[in-house]
């Protein structure tokens, strides 16, 4: 399935360093947001918060503790209207090649829009017969699989798949526990590591007696977009394998599922339920469709609904909200704010909820593979940094390892804190404290703590002969250290669609203002090819065809790591 009916490409834009705009934002950087400090900042406007946060569907966005003032974020405004980011906005929904050097259109927000002749806006007609034939059958499929479980004939999902097609549903699946069918467990392996799928296949070695999921009671879904995935079909093969030699190869078809662009492909490897979606679809977008179907298994219809729907009331948020108000446009204009200006080289996410736990994985994917690139649309070197390094860990438990570094490190790392207002449990208490350290963690990052401070407490921790004076430059905060904190009432699918819709407009605004591609992801393929030329390298002697071992030809590292990594004979 492919992009045909697509409009035609967009026309080009301007990049931003080319813009009148960006060198009045440069003005204002040096004068107002270079030093500006955020303690003075609130000492100065007391309704800073008030003016400094915004709401969109589902999810409110303080950014008041960003090192940027409103007239800063005025003059972002005029860049991303001098970058035509609205235009590109509306050629992108409407199908335009918004991926030029793959020649497709991005259109995974069709996979959200209401069907055609329901009446749910201008969008909804595209491709909207194909979206909504897939997503039925899924869905139908999704609860026949839930009534499977509840019958008892079912009790673990399987996901195989890797990047796109492993972490949205591994994120969604693990954020959306309160609403998950309860008999069902799941699984997501992705690495070709035989260490992740072997717990599953019973077979992890010596010494750990582990006896493996039941054949007859699992469901594995196969999912590739391309069904060409090294890994991907490495696991797919050998799950296969481990079924035909437990159940009958007859019974294949009731325990494995294919999700993917590549029909023929699945077929051949013996599946005979495929879901399908379209080249018009990122991988790293495809939890919308197909690829969300352990997200449909999970939370049933009504669950993956609501989920599709919060993220479509994002879309419609991003596609008409005024651009002042538009949350994933101001999101995205801090970001290249904070990267181009300020300089910061990463992004902390941290997510006080341990259901988010694979949120801050999820986002690298989205953002460091969307935005990580180095030469414009034009294919011209950039001059200008893109994408940061986007990592983090819930809290609190990232308050016991990294924060050290985010409150005295010597790089400013802004945070992005995620905190979620009511519990799916009734521990109250727990709670509590919970968001009292969400708060406290980005108070504490803005205020710091002066020497002089420091120096007025007393430290019964403190080595007793080092002196107060000096043991304070220890237990110093700088402080002035930006954070944005986003607020959902509950974690819910719908909720949850809005957030996830929220970040992908964010990266695609950062992106266009950058004029790069953000939908292609070339720098994935020299490794692969690599791997590909070193593995009959590294087989086992008896696969090898003669190369194992064999080193010739590579450059003085690669051999000597080969020799010693070889298996030997
Ligand atoms: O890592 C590159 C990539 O193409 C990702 O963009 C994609 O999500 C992942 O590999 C998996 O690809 P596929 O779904 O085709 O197996």
């Amino acid at each position: 399935m492919n992009s045909a009916g697509a409009a035609a490409a967009a026309p080009s834009w301007p990049r931003c360093d080319r813009t009148r705009a960006w060198v009045a934002l440069q003005g204002h950087y040096e004068a107002h947001g270079r030093d500006l400090d955020l303690r003075e900042a609130f000492a100065r406007d007391p309704r800073r918060f008030e003016t400094l946060s915004f709401a969109a569907p589902e999810v409110f966005v303080d950014l008041s503790k960003q090192r940027i003032d409103l007239a800063g974020l005025r003059f972002a405004l005029d860049l991303a209207r001098e970058c035509g980011l609205e235009a590109r906005r509306d050629a992108m929904l409407g199908g335009a090649v918004a991926n030029p050097t793959e020649g497709r259109a991005v259109l995974h927000t069709a996979l959200r829009a209401p069907s055609a002749g329901s009446g749910g806006g201008s969008d909804s007609g595209l491709f909207s017969r194909e979206v909504h034939g897939v997503l039925d059958a899924m869905l139908a499929f999704a609860e026949q699989v839930r009534a499977r479980a509840a019958a008892g004939e079912l009790t673990d999902i399987v996901n195989i798949g890797i990047g796109g097609s492993d972490l949205g549903p591994a994120m969604a699946v693990g954020a959306l526990q309160a609403d998950q069918h309860p008999l069902l467990r799941f699984h997501f392996v992705s690495n070709v590591d035989g260490h992740d799928i072997a717990p599953l296949l019973g077979t992890a070695g010596q010494g750990r007696a582990q006896a493996g999921l039941d054949p007859r009671k699992s469901l594995f879904v196969i999912a590739s977009k391309t069904f060409t995935t090294q890994e991907t079909m490495t696991n797919a093969a050998l799950a296969r394998a481990w079924f035909v030699q437990r159940a009958p190869e007859a019974d294949l078809g009731a325990h494995f599922v294919g999700v993917t662009t590549n029909l023929q492909a699945a077929a051949a490897f013996g599946i005979t339920r495929t879901f399908g979606f379209w080249d018009w679809v990122g991988g790293r977008y495809s939890l919308w469709g197909a690829v969300g179907l352990p997200i449909a298994i999970a939370v049933g219809e009504a669950g993956f609904r609501a989920f599709l729907a919060g993220a479509r009331a994002l879309d419609e948020h991003f596609a008409h909200e005024p651009l002042e108000r538009n949350v994933p446009v101001l999101l995205g204009l801090v970001d290249v704010w904070n990267r181009n200006f300020h300089g910061f080289t990463s992004r902390c996410v941290a997510p006080y909820h341990q259901w988010l736990a694979r949120l801050p994985a999820y986002l690298q994917q989205l953002e460091m593979e969307s935005n990580g690139k180095g030469v414009d649309l034009a294919g011209e070197p950039l001059p200008f940094a893109t994408s940061p390094v986007v990592w983090g860990e819930p809290g609190t438990n990232g308050q016991h390892a990294f924060f050290q570094m985010l409150h005295q490190g010597t790089d400013v790392v802004p945070v992005e804190f995620i905190a979620v207002r009511e519990a799916a449990h009734g521990y109250a208490d727990s709670h509590a404290k919970l968001l009292a350290n969400c708060l406290a963690q980005s108070q504490a990052l803005m205020l710091g703590k002066s020497e002089a401070e420091a120096a007025a407490e007393a430290v019964p921790t403190a080595a007793k002969d080092f002196e107060r004076a000096r043991l304070a430059r220890h237990r110093r905060f700088p402080g002035n250290r930006p954070c944005t904190t986003l607020v959902l009432e509950r974690l819910t699918p719908r909720t949850l669609g809005a957030l996830v819709a929220l970040y992908e407009h964010r990266v695609w605004t950062a992106g266009a203002l950058w004029n790069i591609n953000s939908f292609d992801q070339w720098g994935v393929e020299l490794g692969k090819a690599l791997a590909n030329r070193l593995l009959p390298r590294l087989e086992s002697p008896a696969d090898a065809a003669g190369s194992s071992g064999d080193a010739g030809g590579l450059d003085g590292s690669t051999a000597g790591l080969l020799k010693r990594l070889a298996p030997k004979t």
